[in-house]
């Protein structure tokens, strides 16, 4: 895991306005980097799906935003943590289509499929999901 650096961007994760600002500010390093609307796109719905969980399941919570850009690479580094009561079978919660809120259970396994890099730790203390978005500088997707 890449070392913590001091210009993370923290947003405490509440009620549904700290998921829009959450957005925002990802939407914001993204585009200031020079990622499309596309890739900016799929890191706020990731935040979105991630942070709405961490509201739903644990009562709130925490998003850390990191520019992990390097000579090579663009790289946003998504963290969202919780002291939620975990998840016990993470596997199953992966699976597309599961819930245990009614939900349509594409949260999880669409931020999986939409960044570069999933992990997810969990247990009784709670929840943490750290997901990564990464383009070669030399490759052209400015769309
Ligand atoms: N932060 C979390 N804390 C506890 N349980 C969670 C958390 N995030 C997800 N889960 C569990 O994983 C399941 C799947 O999550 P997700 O894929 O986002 O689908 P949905 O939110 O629609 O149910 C949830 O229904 C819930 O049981
Ligand atoms: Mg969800």
């Amino acid at each position: 895991m890449p070392p913590e650096t001091s210009d993370a961007l923290i947003i405490p994760i509440r009620e549904q306005q700290d998921v829009l600002t959450a957005r925002q500010k990802a939407r914001t390093i993204a585009s200031g980097l020079g990622l499309g609307i596309a890739d900016q796109t799929r890191l706020a719905t990731a935040i979105s799906e991630l942070t709405r969980n961490a509201i739903l399941y644990a009562g709130g919570g925490e998003c850390q935003l990191w520019d992990q850009s390097d000579d090579n690479t663009f790289r946003i580094r998504v963290e969202v943590r919780d002291q939620g009561p975990g998840i016990d079978d993470i596997a199953l919660a992966m699976r597309d289509g599961y819930s245990t809120s009614g939900g349509l259970g594409a949260g999880l396994s669409g931020a999986k499929r939409l960044m570069d890099d999933f992990e997810i730790e969990t247990s009784s203390a709670g929840t943490r999901v750290i997901v990564t978005l990464e383009r070669s500088r030399q490759e052209s997707f400015y769309i």
